[in-house]
């Protein structure tokens, strides 16, 4: 971590919600469903496909789970309704993960059987190192009865190479990543490059086991050496596609989108953007740059 990138970590809370508001609206389609149906139709008409993540994580109460839940049945619902190319992405502790195993599992339960019903996939998000076990220990038990749901996986965890080789013999459909939770060293390769070569390798190993891929990435050179995985092992537009982040690299976006790959843009909307947006601007200091330009000339949003 260089200097600026600690000095904007340590200042972010300070920063007033309007500004980081403004800041990150590019990264967040907005508080309600009918924006995020908005931002998905253009997606749609640019040629992409999406997938929509109502916002918020660490869920403490029971009936913040369930509200979630209903929240996630209604975006099915109008995804079915207005004809969108999108499925739908949760995070594990907003359906209960680490507060309660089985309404976890219910509630995962209750998106991937109405997703089902309509034709449409559910992928669960990835966590931080301990919320690992149980996300994959979930995605199994799902898979016994249904194909419609998909997991994730992180290059940066030194668990991920077997977890993957475990879970070939379910021909899943996975969303490779480098991971975004800063994780100890016991469990996760610090140094860029090794998470790179580590996303190249299981990027293969996936592929050659017979995975269904979702390459999620905005680093160019990942997305080169992607390419060249597909390339070399010969495989199809029915076998993967991109994925990236709504706001992040549009140009790379639309570069992917105009060779033919396929590519998916991750859409999270809700009430719940501050603590997504904080950690967009702590991961990109460029961003952060305009975060302190527009403190110092104190405008207001
Ligand atoms: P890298 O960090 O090198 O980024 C390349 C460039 O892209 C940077 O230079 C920067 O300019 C820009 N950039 C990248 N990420 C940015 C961001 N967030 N905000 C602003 N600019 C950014 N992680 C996880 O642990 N669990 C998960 O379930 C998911 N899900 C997920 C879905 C999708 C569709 C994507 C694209 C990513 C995730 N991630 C994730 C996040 C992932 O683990 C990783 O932290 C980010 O993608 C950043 O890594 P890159 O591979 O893009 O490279």
């Amino acid at each position: 971590m260089n200097l600026f990138d600690a000095l904007v970590r340590l200042s972010l809370p300070l920063v007033p919600r309007f500004i980081v508001k403004r800041v990150a609206a590019p990264y967040v389609a907005g508080e309600t469903l009918e924006q995020a149906v908005q931002v998905v139709r253009a997606l749609n008409d640019e040629g992409a496909m999406a997938t929509v993540d109502y916002l918020g994580e660490a869920v403490t109460e029971p009936s913040r789970v369930d509200a979630a839940v209903q929240e996630y049945l209604r975006l099915l619902d109008a995804i079915a309704r207005h004809d969108l190319r999108s499925n739908v992405s949760l995070k594990p502790t907003m359906m209960g993960l680490g507060l309660d195993e089985g309404l976890f599992s219910r509630s995962v339960q209750a998106v991937t059987d109405r997703a089902r019903e309509l034709g449409n996939f559910v992928r669960m998000d990835m966590e931080d190192h301990p919320t690992v076990a149980a996300t994959l220990g979930l995605y199994r038990e799902l898979r016994k009865e249904a194909s419609n749901v998909g997991v994730v996986l992180q290059s940066m965890l030194r668990r991920t190479l077997s977890d993957a080789a475990g879970l070939l013999e379910l021909r899943p459909n996975v969303r490779l990543v480098k991971g975004i939770y800063r994780e100890p060293r016991q469990v996760a390769w610090q140094d860029p490059h090794t998470i790179r070569e580590s996303f190249v390798h299981l990027l293969e190993v996936l592929l050659r086991g017979g995975a269904y891929v979702g390459i999620a990435t905005h680093d160019e050179h990942l997305v080169w050496a992607a390419q060249a995985v597909i390339h070399k092992l010969g495989v199809g537009r029915d076998r993967y596609e991109f994925q990236m982040l709504l706001g992040v690299e549009p140009t790379l976006r639309r570069v992917l989108l105009s060779e033919g790959h396929p590519l998916r843009v991750y859409v999270p909307y809700g009430q719940d953007w501050y603590a997504y947006s904080v950690r967009r601007l702590r991961e990109n200091p460029s961003v952060a740059w305009h975060v302190l330009r527009a403190l110092l000339r104190g405008e207001r949003g």
